[in-house]
């Protein structure tokens, strides 16, 4: 029987599946009552391009949770990811009201507005202001300044904007299926919650989602992240290529990249072969694994030597960063974590949502880090909504959505 109950719900709209996820929880702690996941219909590259469809698609993937969790959804915190995500570093100050003894936090309240007083893009939004470092009175690396003496206080913060179009679009989507969005949060942030270890946030590493239509990067250096950033590539490409390469349909290139594509090129026996039921006639070869393989690797290199070129561009030395972490499903290529490791020159890991569920848990696997991750900025959002601090390490401010978002999305819920 459907009943009504605290829970909270999350929807992660990507280009290749939606998924859901409703939990409950019980002092801070999350207990998983309803998973699901379909393949999306009417989004292209993160973008939602055809509403009629993405609100099917979200209702039904809905459904399905409420249905293993026995509860209705009435609101939900969603993602947000593409190719219209921006990072950008800024910093602001403020003089010390008091006059040289402590920093409050009004003091950091407006050094903080001061730094986010960016000039925004058109037609941007701005999402996220995510506290990164103070310095007072010239001391830099402070984390928190609360209660320090001092004069001058500077905030230095990471902002994360989108189009407000894919924003509204999004929020449109779902707030059709009879949900109100009380919130949206960045893909990447999403999934870097559930993934991260505390020492990688801490010590600074590299986060990776391979989705199917993008690839969403974030750098995190000791204090926060310090650069993220969208790439208009993801393993969507690596099965067309294949099916242009072997004149395949798109579903058995689909089939083939998940069974018999490895991107660790040394794995591959020299005869191997692999059956291809051709596009044209229907009539099924025989051709070189190799020769698959060479064409997936040669888009996955492609892909990650952009993530190189983000590094270098952001003059980020890779003894600065302890490890590359790969999620989204694109990350279960074969052989991804391998050749990233080559090109990128830091040890890579993929990213399981560990900590959301344990590693026993069937969920906890790259395909669900972002839906799973949204539950925990769900619940700190709702913590930091009812006055109570995080739970998390980092200081909540640094996930909240930026104040103007934040109301947006009250005056909807009221
Ligand atoms: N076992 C697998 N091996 C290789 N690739 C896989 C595997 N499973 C899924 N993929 C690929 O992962 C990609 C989809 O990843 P994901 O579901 O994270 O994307 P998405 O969140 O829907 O898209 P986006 O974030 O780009 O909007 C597809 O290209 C799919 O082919
Ligand atoms: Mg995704």
């Amino acid at each position: 029987m459907i009943t009504k109950r605290r829970t909270i719900t999350a929807i992660d709209v990507g280009t290749c599946k939606v998924s859901t996820a409703i939990a409950s929880l019980n002092q801070g702690k999350i207990e998983l009552l309803g998973l699901s996941s379909l393949p999306s219909r009417g989004v292209r590259k993160g973008i939602i391009v055809n509403l009629s469809q993405a609100v099917e698609c979200i209702r039904s993937c809905l459904e399905e949770a409420e249905r293993q969790s026995g509860t209705v959804a009435e609101s939900a915190f969603a993602s947000v990811g593409g190719p219209y995500i921006v990072g950008v570093n800024s910093s602001g100050a403020s003089e010390v009201l008091s006059g040289g003894s402590e920093i409050g936090s009004e003091d950091i309240q407006r050094a903080v507005e001061a730094a986010r007083a960016f000039p925004l893009p058109d037609n941007s939004q701005l999402l996220h202001v995510l506290h990164r470092s103070f310095s007072v009175d010239g001391q830099e690396g402070i984390s928190n300044p609360l209660g320090m003496q001092g004069r001058h206080l500077e905030a230095n913060v990471h902002l994360i904007l989108n189009a407000s179009s894919a924003v509204n679009n999004l929020v449109n989507a779902i707030n059709k299926t009879g949900v109100v969005v009380e919130s949206v949060f960045a893909q990447h942030l999403a999934a870097g919650m559930a993934t991260l270890s505390d020492d990688e946030r801490e010590l600074g590493s590299l986060f990776i989602d391979v989705g199917d239509g993008t690839t969403d990067v974030a750098i995190y250096r000791p204090g926060g992240i310090c650069h993220s950033q969208s790439l208009p590539l993801g393993g969507g490409r690596i099965t067309k290529d294949i099916a242009i390469g072997l004149k395949a349909t798109l579903e058995e290139a689909e089939s083939l990249k998940r069974s018999k594509v490895t991107v660790d090129l040394a794995g591959v026996p020299d005869g191997d072969l692999v059956e291809v039921i051709g596009a044209g006639n229907g009539q099924r070869q025989s051709l070189s694994r190799q020769l698959l393989c060479q064409i997936a690797q040669a888009r996955c290199d492609e892909i990650l030597h952009q993530v190189l070129e983000i590094l270098q561009a952001q003059k980020i030395r890779k003894e600065l960063l302890s490890r590359a972490i790969i999620s989204g499903d694109g990350a279960m290529l074969e052989g991804f974590p391998e050749r990233a490791q080559e090109i990128l020159g830091l040890p890579a890991r993929r990213g399981f949502p560990r900590n959301v569920v344990g590693p026993g848990h069937e969920a906890c696997h790259p395909s669900w880090s972002t839906v799973l991750g949204l539950l925990l900025c769900a619940r700190d959002f709702q913590s930091e909504m009812a006055g109570s601090p995080s739970s998390l390490n980092a200081p909540l401010s640094r996930l909240m959505p930026s104040r103007k978002v934040r109301n947006w999305f009250l005056g909807r819920l009221s």
